[in-house]
């Protein structure tokens, strides 16, 4: 079994080793974990049995695929210390936004994989865009997608789509939460009902509609619930006359274009 190595165990390499463990993928003595606050890497490792490493270039030295989760800013920095142990024979998967291929490639010699994980791997489900670097072979790529596969779906992408395509994945479970809020909100406000209430039915709605959907497409859940000429119909039309210009706005918002 591949030997996995991760540096930075934050918000996202935390939760992929809580991912990876709990979902049988990978041995907890098949990983190795460093990061720059002792404690942290400490801790982790006693709540799912991983290995600590001393520092980065042990981590790095000691593994066949290393998942960089430091925050963009970093990433040169630890490369550039990592440039003995990271040898051709690595691969090296960088979980950072905005990072291009391109870099990566000139600032390491091992093979790069670019991964945008989510949040919802942590229950393992969701998305996880995958985009392998030139000198990535068949072989990393059945053992990166496996890896990913096993706490998500994971999704070959190209470089160029990450950008937006992040938005419905590792952006989304903030978007849709957003959303439920919202809805909860105008139930309280239109409705006179109870802001604890509404909010339990919307989250136990959500939730529902997370199985149904598994097993249906939009379109069809959609017509299952809005009978001809019912009130659910009447809701619906007004998101589809209103939510194209939100829509719309919040994704040119998050991909910083101009209104
Ligand atoms: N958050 C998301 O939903 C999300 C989604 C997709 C991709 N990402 C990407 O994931 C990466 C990590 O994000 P995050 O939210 O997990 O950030 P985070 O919680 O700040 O985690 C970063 C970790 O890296 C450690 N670190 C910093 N410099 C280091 C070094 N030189 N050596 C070893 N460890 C070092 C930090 O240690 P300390 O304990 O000392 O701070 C921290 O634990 C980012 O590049 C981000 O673009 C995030």
């Amino acid at each position: 079994m591949a030997q996995i190595g991760i540096i930075g165990t934050g918000s996202m390499g935390g939760m992929l080793v809580r991912s990876f463990v709990g979902s049988g993928a990978v041995r907890p003595d098949a990983i190795v974990a460093s990061n720059r606050t002792a404690a942290k890497r400490r801790a982790l490792a006693a709540e799912t049995g991983i290995r600590c490493g001393r520092d980065n270039r042990e981590v790095a030295g000691g593994a066949d695929v290393v998942f960089l989760c430091v925050r963009p800013s970093e990433v040169r920095g630890v490369l550039c210390e990592l440039r003995d142990e990271l040898s051709p024979e690595k691969v090296l998967v960088s979980i950072a936004a905005g990072v291009l291929l391109e870099d990566l490639q000139a600032w390491t010699e091992a093979r790069v994989v670019r991964v945008i994980p989510a949040l919802t791997s942590e229950v393992l489900k969701g998305a996880s865009l995958v985009a392998f670097g030139e000198r990535a072979t068949e072989e990393d790529r059945e053992t990166v997608l496996a890896l990913l596969n096993a706490i998500g779906r994971a999704v070959e992408v190209e470089e160029r789509d990450i950008e937006a395509l992040t938005l419905l994945t590792s952006c989304g479970p903030a978007f849709v939460a957003a959303l439920m809020e919202e809805m909860a909100a105008a139930a309280v406000r239109q409705g006179g009902v109870r802001p604890d209430l509404a909010k339990l039915l919307v989250k136990e709605t959500l939730m529902g509609t997370a199985g149904l959907i598994e097993e249906s497409d939009f379109g069809r859940l959609i017509a299952r619930v809005a009978t001809p000429g019912g009130v659910t119909e009447k809701g619906v039309a007004v998101i589809r006359e209103r939510g194209p210009g939100m829509f719309d706005g919040m994704m040119r918002a998050a991909l910083g274009k101009k209104e």
